[in-house]
C-alpha cells in the first residue's frame, strides 16, 4: 500500500480518488484536518477497504512511527501543507510549522522505517515529496521558464517554507541515501479546489452576484495545469522516476490573472447566465495588491515528457470547463466548506484591501 500526507486537501483527494479508480493498491490516507481538509470530498470511498483515512498531524513523531509501522507501505506521497499564499502573508508561523517541521518529521519517521527495511522492500521504497514551482521566485516577462537547475528565489512566507522542505528532502537524498523524489509544479485548477484560491473564488463571488476582486493590475501571470494532470504525472514519477531527482510540472498555459477571471465570466455567462442579464465580467473590482506578489510564473516541463513521457491531456479550455461545470453541479459541497471560519478569513484578507 502507499501512504498520502493531506489527501483531505484539494490535489491530495483528487489523488486518492484518480489512484482508486486506477488501481486496488490501498490507500492510507493521513491529514490533520486543518480549515483545508475535507472529509466531504472523501465521501465516495465511504465503505471501500481500499481507503482508510487516519487523522494525525505530520509533526507528530510518535504518530508517523505507529502509521509506519503498522500499515508498512512502500511509498509515501507527501502532499500535506499550509498551501495559500495569503494566508501565509497574514500568519506565517503555520507554514514554517507544517511544511518545515512536518516535512523534517515526516523524513525522519520515514528514515528509520526504510533504514529497517530489507531487500526488494528497502530497494522500492519511495518518498514523493510535492512541491511548488513558487521556490523558483519570480520571472520577467523575457525570462526563460524556470527549469530543474533554477536557482531557488522564495519571495513568500508559503515559498520560503516549500522551499525549506525541498532542501531537506534534497539533503536526506545525499546524506542518508533515501530514495526521495520531488515534483516541483505549477498552479493547479479543478474540482475539490477550496475557494480561497483565485480560480474558485471568482467562481463562487461571481454567482453570489459578489465583486471579483482582482489584485493590483491583473497582469500577473500563472501557468496553469488541471489537477488531473498533475496527479497523472506524481503517479508516472512516482512509477519511473530516478531516486533523487527533480522533476518539473506544468501545464504550458500561462495566463495573466485578468485573462483568467475574464475567461471564467464568461463561461459562466453561457453556462448559467446572470438573473439579471450583462456579463459576469461586470462585477470585476481591482483591490490592492498582495505584498510582494511575484509577477510570473513559468515552468519547462521537458525533462518530465523527455524521460518519463508524460504531457498534459487538459488544455486550459477544456479543462476550465470541466472545471466551471463540477462547480455549477456541486454548489452543496462549497456551501459545505465556505462555514463561519472561511467568512472570518475573506474579512482578514479582503477587509484592508477596499
Ligand atoms: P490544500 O491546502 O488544499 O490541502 C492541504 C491538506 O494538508 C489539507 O487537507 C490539510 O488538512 C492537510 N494538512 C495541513 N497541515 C497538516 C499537518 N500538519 N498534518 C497533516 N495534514 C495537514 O493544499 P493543495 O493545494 O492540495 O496542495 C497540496 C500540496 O501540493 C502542497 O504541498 C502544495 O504546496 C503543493 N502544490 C500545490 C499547488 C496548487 O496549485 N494548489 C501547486 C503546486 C504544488
Ligand atoms: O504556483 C503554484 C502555487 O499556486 C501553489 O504552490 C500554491 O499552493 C497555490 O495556492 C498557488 O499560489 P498562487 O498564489 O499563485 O495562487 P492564488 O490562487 O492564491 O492566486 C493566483 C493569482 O491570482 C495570484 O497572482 C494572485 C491572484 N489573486 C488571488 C486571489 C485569491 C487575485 O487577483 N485575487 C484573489 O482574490
Amino acid at each position: 500500500m502507499i501512504l498520502i500526507t493531506g489527501g483531505a486537501g484539494f490535489i491530495g483527494a483528487n489523488f486518492v480518488l484518480d489512484w482508486l479508480r486506477g488501481s486496488d493498491e490501498p490507500v492510507v490516507n493521513v491529514d490533520k484536518l486543518t480549515y483545508a481538509g475535507n472529509l466531504k470530498t472523501l465521501a465516495p470511498l465511504d465503505g471501500d477497504a481500499r481507503h482508510t483515512f487516519v487523522r494525525a498531524d505530520i509533526c507528530d513523531r510518535s504518530a508517523m512511527d505507529s502509521l509506519l509501522a503498522k500499515y508498512a507501505p512502500r511509498a509515501i506521497v507527501h502532499f500535506a501543507a499550509e498551501s495559500h499564499v495569503d494566508r501565509s502573508i497574514h500568519g506565517p508561523a503555520d507554514f514554517v510549522q507544517t511544511n518545515v517541521v512536518g516535512t523534517f518529521t515526516l523524513l525522519e519517521a520515514a528514515r528509520a522505517y526504510w533504514n529497517k527495511l530489507e531487500g526488494s522492500a528497502r530497494e522500492g521504497f519511495r518518498f514523493h515529496h510535492v512541491s511548488t514551482d513558487e521556490v523558483y521566485g519570480s520571472l520577467g516577462v523575457d525570462d526563460a521558464p524556470f527549469t530543474e537547475t533554477t536557482p531557488y528565489a522564495p519571495n513568500s512566507p508559503y515559498s520560503a517554507s516549500k522551499a525549506g522542505s525541498d532542501h531537506l528532502v534534497r539533503a536526506y537524498f545525499h546524506t542518508y541515501g533515501m530514495p526521495v523524489l520531488t515534483t516541483n509544479c505549477s498552479n493547479n485548477y479543478g474540482p475539490y479546489h477550496f475557494p480561497e484560491k483565485l480560480i474558485p473564488l471568482m467562481i463562487a463571488n461571481a454567482l453570489a452576484g459578489k465583486p471579483l476582486p482582482v489584485y493590483g493590475d491583473g497582469l500577473n501571470v500563472r501557468d496553469w495545469l488541471y489537477v488531473g494532470d498533475h496527479c497523472a504525472a506524481i503517479r508516472r514519477v512516482l512509477e519511473a522516476g530516478k531516486v533523487g531527482e527533480v522533476y518539473n510540472v506544468g501545464g504550458w498555459n500561462e495566463k495573466n490573472n485578468l485573462e483568467v477571471v475574464h475567461t471564467l465570466c464568461d463561461l459562466l455567462d453561457t453556462l448559467k447566465p446572470r438573473e439579471q442579464g450583462g456579463s459576469y465580467r461586470e462585477q470585476i473590482t481591482f483591490v490592492k495588491d498582495r505584498p510582494g506578489h511575484d509577477r510570473r510564473y513559468a515552468i519547462d516541463a521537458r525533462k518530465l515528457e523527455r524521460e518519463l513521457n508524460w504531457k498534459p491531456a487538459e488544455t486550459f479550455e477544456t479543462g476550465l470547463r470541466k472545471t466551471v461545470e463540477w462547480y455549477l453541479a456541486n454548489q452543496e459541497w462549497v456551501a459545505d466548506v465556505t462555514s463561519g471560519a472561511y467568512r472570518e478569513w475573506v474579512d482578514v484578507n479582503y477587509g484592508g484591501r477596499r
